[in-house]
């Protein structure tokens, strides 16, 4: 009898097993991705500033701007021009609404879910309100190394805000951005659509100060579309005062808002402690050619 016994045992233990170990497999936890913070950016919930009911039409001089962008695409692929049509929406609302996304989508005979697509992979698209001035830190790896918590920390303590917040009285709105592509000038941050760039604690508060004195200066008030048609968008000197021997640099009673670029007094991405290399005397045809001969 055990020897009958014994060998069924023996092939009934490997199924045993196999059963077993799948009873663990589905008894084991169900693990989910943890819900990432910009989630809140692929989400649109109605509100009085934003839902469909608002409405929104493009002016008469963005409206040729449109027929100039059409024109650069074959007329069956006009959908090809999405994302500047989304920018000029923007431009003209302040913000990337709904209704800017559905009015883009009717122009470009898009199902609106296409241009929500667009809208909500591109952070440039700000999907909310964001305030006269929309001051984006870069702390990627280049400007971390060169101290960008030092210019967030600047923009915290200036403002009294933190990422992703807009100041009470409307005219800042501070975001955490990933690289711009300025990194050999690292730190830096992009408000509106200047770029200031190797930054210090210092520098950046004083330039934070020069925008609030401007702005004071203009007597526009938050959210108040600037003679440049743009709120939040647009170069921040766009409704400013501009001086020609400066540039876009505006100054007032002492205060100047600096021409975008560097802040350190570099002009460009040269090495920030003078050349290291191709030192000598410049030789080339120049030299070359002293003598008259080729
Ligand atoms: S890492 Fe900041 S601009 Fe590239």
């Amino acid at each position: 009898m055990a020897s009958r016994i014994l060998p069924s045992a023996f092939r009934r233990a490997p199924r045993a097993l196999r059963q077993l170990q799948q009873q663990q497999w589905h008894c084991r936890p169900l693990s989910t991705t943890p819900v990432r913070r910009s989630d809140s950016l692929q989400v649109h919930r109605d509100s009085p500033e934003n839902n469909p009911s608002i409405p929104f039409k493009f002016t008469p001089q963005n409206e040729q701007l449109i027929q100039e962008i059409l024109s650069r695409y074959p007329s069956q692929y006009k959908k090809a021009a999405v994302m500047p049509i989304l920018d000029l929406g923007q431009r003209q609302h302040g913000f990337t609404s709904i209704s800017v996304m559905n009015e883009v989508a009717r122009l470009l005979e898009m199902p609106p879910m296409r241009v929500y697509e667009v809208a909500t992979f591109y952070t440039m698209y700000n999907r909310v309100p964001v305030g006269r001035f929309h001051v984006q830190v870069c702390t990627t790896t280049p400007c971390m190394l060169r101290d960008s918590d030092a210019v967030m920390k600047a923009v915290e303590d200036h403002l009294g805000i933190h990422h992703g917040q807009t100041t009470k009285d409307g005219l800042f709105t501070f975001t955490e951005v990933e690289c711009l592509g300025a990194c050999a000038n690292a730190p830096m941050v992009q408000i509106n659509d200047d770029f200031y760039e190797d930054l210090t604690y210092e520098s950046t508060v004083d330039l934070l100060k020069a925008l609030q004195f401007a702005a004071e200066k203009t007597g526009a008030k938050p959210g108040e579309v600037g003679s440049a048609g743009h709120v939040g968008t647009g170069h921040i000197t766009g409704d400013l005062p501009v001086s020609s021997e400066q540039g876009r640099a505006y100054e007032a009673a002492g205060l100047k808002v600096p021409t975008p670029g560097p802040l350190s007094g570099r002009k460009s991405c040269e090495p920030a402690t003078g050349l290291t290399s191709l030192t000598s005397e410049p030789w080339g045809n120049e030299t070359l050619r002293k003598d008259g001969q080729l």
